[in-house]
């Protein structure tokens, strides 16, 4: 088991650095810097989010700014704390003025995310807003249709959940996702 989390650990550190030194996409030309995923190697539950905001674009961390506070905010609710989870996104560099990632840039990234899910292989994926959902689940539908609602795909559960930002902007959003995520606290905490 030691030598599983060394190796993840270590298949973890290779993708992060590939993604530092990335310039498959042209959102690499306006990163100040790259923003791969931070969290455990053993880690059971994986977050994953839209792209970089500001602030994660500054410091080369995911979820640092005002929609990571909420997150880790979220979590403690559940008796989590971020450095027990994976948290990353479907994009790696900071999209301008944090618009949507565009297909081309989420198809170039991918193989990133892939990866990390592949190292990791957690039992329980969040999948943050929209196009997190749609990037890895490849569904479309409207997140006021399918939030809180697990999705099992190979022996992992797959949550789609509201973005913590779109919380954050929408009020009525926030006891919705504290809601969700407290109904997934067994998921969340146990060890399988
Ligand atoms: N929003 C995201 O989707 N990801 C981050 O890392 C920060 C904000």
């Amino acid at each position: 088991m030691i030598e599983d989390a060394a190796i993840t650990s270590q298949i973890l550190d290779d993708i992060a650095a590939e993604v530092r030194m990335c310039t498959l996409c042209p959102l690499a030309k306006a990163r100040t810097k790259a923003v791969p995923g931070e969290g455990a190697a053993g880690a059971r539950i994986m977050f994953i989010g839209e792209g970089p905001g500001e602030q994660e674009d500054r410091q080369g961390r995911p979820f640092v700014g005002p929609a990571g506070q909420f997150l880790e905010q979220l979590l403690r609710r559940v008796g989590l704390e971020r450095e027990e989870v994976f948290i990353t996104n479907i994009v790696k560099c900071r999209p301008p003025g944090n618009r949507e990632p565009m297909p081309d840039e989420v198809a170039a990234c991918k193989p990133y995310l892939d990866g990390q899910i592949a190292a990791i292989w957690p039992s329980v994926i969040c999948l943050l807003g929209k196009p997190a959902t749609m990037t890895v689940l490849g569904i479309g539908e409207p997140m006021g249709k399918i939030h809180g609602q697990i999705v099992e795909r190979d022996g992992v559960k797959y949550v789609p959940l509201y973005h913590p930002a779109a919380a954050l902007h929408q009020a009525s959003l926030a006891p919705v996702l504290l809601a969700d995520i407290t109904r997934l606290k067994p998921l969340l905490t146990s060890q399988s």
